[in-house]
């Protein structure tokens, strides 16, 4: 909480620690109520600092003793202030021995020590370990750990650190003890404890080098049956870090641990992972092939942080990107990869565009616009973003378009042979792309220090005599907080050309050949390349695989979009073309909700879809892809003034269209997509599920007869969750009764929490479910605000994915929001600040709604106390 006005932290303030840290020893004795905790830290001054204040960090914790070199060290001999601890002029060799206590169980932030059923976790990142001891909590310090754990036998019968278990017993009087080291150094950050009720599922692994480690999968009682998926996901993860990478894992032990109390998705900490229960447990009655995807995406990645991120840290939070984009990267190769296909592969990549445009291009347009590497921050929880994480991954994915795979493993085998067991800046990651390849990638930099989302303007001509034909690439930058004035990107653009057969033209540039698709280089502000041996006109698919995280600008006629939504050789940009045809369409339909005009659907697009969806030679998962149209979020981001109920009208409108249209081909699909025999989340059954599953909820964007039946149906006979959520969710979306449903599906699942999440968040992006309706859910016995993913399940799907009633006229959505905020903020600021970031488009709404909007905001700006987390949110917002 506020104690005094926040304080912004800049980049360039940037000083390395004045003392180092050699070993750190930590004992806990653990109670819900009063933990004690002893740290002795062996320090020495750092040669590389003027400084001989020795300054420690220390939040919300009991100072109970203090020594220094073996001596007591009185109030007067050090300075606490603003949650700083100084001991000035220390000499060089330091002993602390530092005696803390905490309250575990009154922890609601989550962050430092906590809680969480009836066992204690920690979550250190980014500056929680401050929360457990004193102690110099930056990522440039990095150290040896031992740690001794104490706590009672009966009811925390497992206890777990990081590293290696050395020793255990009992300790009489019912407690016992573990002695856990880890043998590498880490910044306080990886720190982890586990202390609880567990059981694991466990496995001998052999690694390529023939060393065997243990993995462990620790879960609570009764979830046994849910951990098969994220083993298995952890055994493949270490496997492809081998193939792919060459980076093996360097310890004996690997634990993954869950917990349903937790911020986030997941932490990396050094050999125990804790992971948010949604990204560890699935079994097919429980799970959605999203949650599949998801769990073996969150588990490779933790799983890869341990070379990206711990072996090779940040030297500051600044840094962030370093770790969390490479790891973002690495872990989206790891799931193409484990598809395997080509076309497989291209939908995991729709998957992040779509992310991209969702989120992140909103993020680097609205007053929370941050370049990949932040120059400043007030709470750096605000700053693990869409920016830092997707944007982030783009960037590395650039290396490897610009260098090529090889070139890229050449930058990452340097990156690692320089850096191991350091922390360093995002620079260090450029310099060893750039050496290892002798390229020159200076201009690179701009895509760590330049907020915005790059828009790239082509034209084409072609010149039918001299059989040339030229593109014509511009780039600009669109002002951002601080930043006015953008220098030009260094920007790899993969171009294809189509001849009118739909084939791929051969390509040649200044007489050389270079295949299909073109990698261009556009570093200037313009630029103009000219592809020659061109006899006709071809139409160019640019931007293939999105080479770029940029907004592509190119006056595509209809012709010329279908012609590229039936041929292209690039499935990402075949699919590109038919979400344009879709986005021109729903903006014209947007402004004739406005205008009052009748709504009409074109033949030729309807056309178009049918062609992709009743293609069997195409996957079933992509044409599931071509099918869904921009979300209404999306649009928004495309219309000058926001009128959130008339583009979900225009959607609507669309969608039932089609539904109709081609009604009889989604019945066909439907039937031809059904997955009989027992539920496998590989990439070909969970496609035919998605295809089956939108065609389902094209027939019933309205409420009729035969579709309802098809969905109850479907509902009662589902042998998966995927299959069964499905179902339901179309009824209640398309506002058909399913009270019957909706009562049998919670009566299935009341024990299992992770469903019962998703049977609010159904409820709570249901287009018709209005914000009275959130408020009588929000009474249900099952729900609370203390436990984030059960809020993130009815707050955020109602704020972030039900436009057309969080928008609602009358601004009492606005009005809910602020005052949830707020409530969260008491309990929970990290949690708090993310739903405040609900609010960043507000100045884009229409005028009136404008109005409510500032109120809302202004509510909680005033509101007192309020955390740093929120007040940087929403002053960002408030502000010009
Ligand atoms: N480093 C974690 C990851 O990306 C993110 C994370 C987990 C986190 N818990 C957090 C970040 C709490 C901030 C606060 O895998
Ligand atoms: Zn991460």
């Amino acid at each position: 909480m506020r104690t005094d006005s926040p304080k912004t932290i800049y980049r360039k303030d940037y000083t390395p620690p004045s003392y180092l840290v050699e070993t750190v020893e930590l004992g806990f004795d653990l109670d819900p109520a009063c933990t004690i905790v002893a740290s002795r830290v062996q320090l020495r001054h750092n040669p590389d600092s003027k400084s001989r204040d020795l300054v420690l960090h220390g939040e919300a914790i009991e100072l109970v003793a203090l020594r220094m070199n073996g001596r007591e060290l009185n109030p007067d001999q050090y300075i606490i202030d603003n949650n700083i601890l100084t001991i000035r002029n220390a000499p060089v060799n330091v002993l602390l021995e530092i005696e803390t206590t905490c309250v575990p169980m009154e922890n609601t932030t989550l962050s430092g020590l906590y809680t969480s059923g009836s066992g204690f976790y920690t979550q250190c990142e980014a500056e929680g370990f401050r929360r457990i001891t004193y102690f110099p909590d930056r990522p440039d310090v990095m150290a040896r750990y031992t740690v001794m754990l104490r706590a009672d036998k009966q009811q925390y019968p497992v206890l777990l650190s990081n590293g290696n278990l050395l020793e255990e017993g009992d300790l009489g009087d019912g407690r016992h003890y573990a002695k856990w080291e880890d043998p590498f150094k880490k910044p306080s950050y990886l720190f982890a404890l586990v202390a609880a009720r567990l059981v694991c599922q466990e496995e001998k692994y052999k690694l390529k080098s023939g060393r065997e480690v243990l993995l462990q999968v620790w879960v609570e009682e009764g979830n046994l049956d849910k951990t098969d998926y994220a083993m298995q996901s952890l055994k493949n993860s270490i496997r492809w870090d081998e193939e792919r990478w060459g980076l093996e894992l360097d310890l004996d032990r690997f634990m993954i641990v869950a917990v349903s109390d937790f911020n986030m998705g997941a932490m990396e900490n050094k050999g125990l992972n804790i992971f948010n229960t949604k990204f560890v447990l699935a079994n097919p009655r429980t799970a959605t092939d999203i949650d599949y995807s998801g769990i073996e995406a969150v588990v490779g990645h933790e799983y890869f942080h341990n070379w990206t991120g711990n072996r090779v840290t940040c030297r500051d939070w600044f840094q962030l990107s370093l770790k969390e984009g490479l790891t973002v990267f690495r872990d989206q190769e790891f799931s193409a990869d484990m598809i395997g296909t080509d076309s497989g592969r291209a939908v995991t990549r729709i998957d992040q565009v779509r992310t991209l445009r969702q989120a992140q291009f909103p993020e680097d347009a609205g007053p929370m616009a941050h370049p990949v590497r932040p120059d400043s921050f007030v709470e750096i929880n605000n700053f693990y973003t869409v920016t830092v994480y997707e944007k982030g991954a783009e960037v590395v994915r650039m290396y490897q378009t610009l260098l090529g795979r090889e070139g890229f493993r050449k930058g990452m085998d340097l990156y690692f042979e320089r850096h191991d067991g350091q922390a360093v800046q995002c620079d260090d990651f450029r310099a060893a792309m750039a050496d290892a390849n002798e390229r020159d990638l200076k201009q690179f930099e701009r895509w760590y220090s330049q907020a915005g989302t790059p828009v790239v303007s082509v034209s084409g001509h072609h010149d039918g005599a001299r059989q040339v034909y030229e593109l014509t690439l511009r780039q600009s930058c669109p002002a951002t907080p601080g930043q006015r004035d953008k220098k030009p990107f260094h920007i790899p653009v993969a171009v294809g050309l189509l001849g009118s057969d739909g084939k791929d033209l051969p390509l040649t540039l200044g007489g050389k050949a270079l295949g299909t698709t073109a990698v261009l280089e556009l570093t200037a502000a313009e630029q103009t390349f000219r592809f020659e041996g061109v006899a006709h006109a071809p139409v160019p698919s640019i931007l293939r695989d999105f080479s770029a995280p940029v907004v592509l600008e190119y006056p595509y006629s209809d012709e010329e979009l279908l012609h590229l939504f039936r041929y292209d050789s690039d499935p990402v940009n075949r699919w590109e073309a038919g979400q344009r045809l879709a986005m021109q369409r729903l903006l014209s339909l947007a402004q004739a909700v406005l205008d009052n005009k009748p709504l009409q659907l074109d033949d030729t697009y309807v056309a178009a879809l049918r062609a992709v969806l009743t293609d069997k030679e195409l996957d079933a998962a992509f044409r599931e892809q071509c099918l869904i149209l921009p979300s209404e979020t999306i649009i928004a981001e495309q219309m000058e003034v926001v009128h959130p109920q008339a583009i979900h009208s225009a959607r609507q409108f669309m969608r039932h269209a089609i539904g109709t249209a081609l009604r009889a081909e989604l019945l066909q699909v439907y039937g031809d997509n059904a997955t009989p025999g027992p539920y496998s989340p590989d990439a070909i059954s969970a496609g035919k599920r998605g295809l089956k599953n939108v065609a389902l909820a094209y027939l019933l964007v309205q409420p009729n007869t035969e579709a309802v039946k098809l969905a109850g149906e479907q509902f009662a006979a589902a042998s998966n969750m995927t299959d069964r959520a499905a179902a339901l969710s179309s009824l209640i979306h398309s506002g058909a009764d399913a009270g019957k449903q909706l009562d049998a599906f919670y009566t299935d699942f009341k024990g299992e929490a992770l469903v019962v999440d998703k049977w609010f968040a159904m409820q709570g992006s249901a287009p018709h479910t209005n914000v009275a309706k959130v408020r009588e859910l929000m009474k249900h016995p099952a729900f609370t605000l203390k436990n984030p993913n059960r809020a993130r399940s009815l707050l955020f799907s109602f704020c972030n994915n039900n436009p057309s009633q969080f928008h609602a006229a009358d601004g009492s959505a606005y009005e809910f929001w602020a005052e949830h905020v707020i409530k969260l903020d008491a309990l929970n600021p990290q949690v708090a600040a993310r739903l405040a970031r609900s609010m960043d488009r507000w100045r884009r709404y229409a005028p009136a709604l404008q109005i409510h909007m500032r109120h809302a905001l202004e509510k909680v700006a005033a509101a007192t106390p309020l955390s740093n987390d929120v007040m940087e949110v929403v002053s960002k917002a408030l502000s010009n």
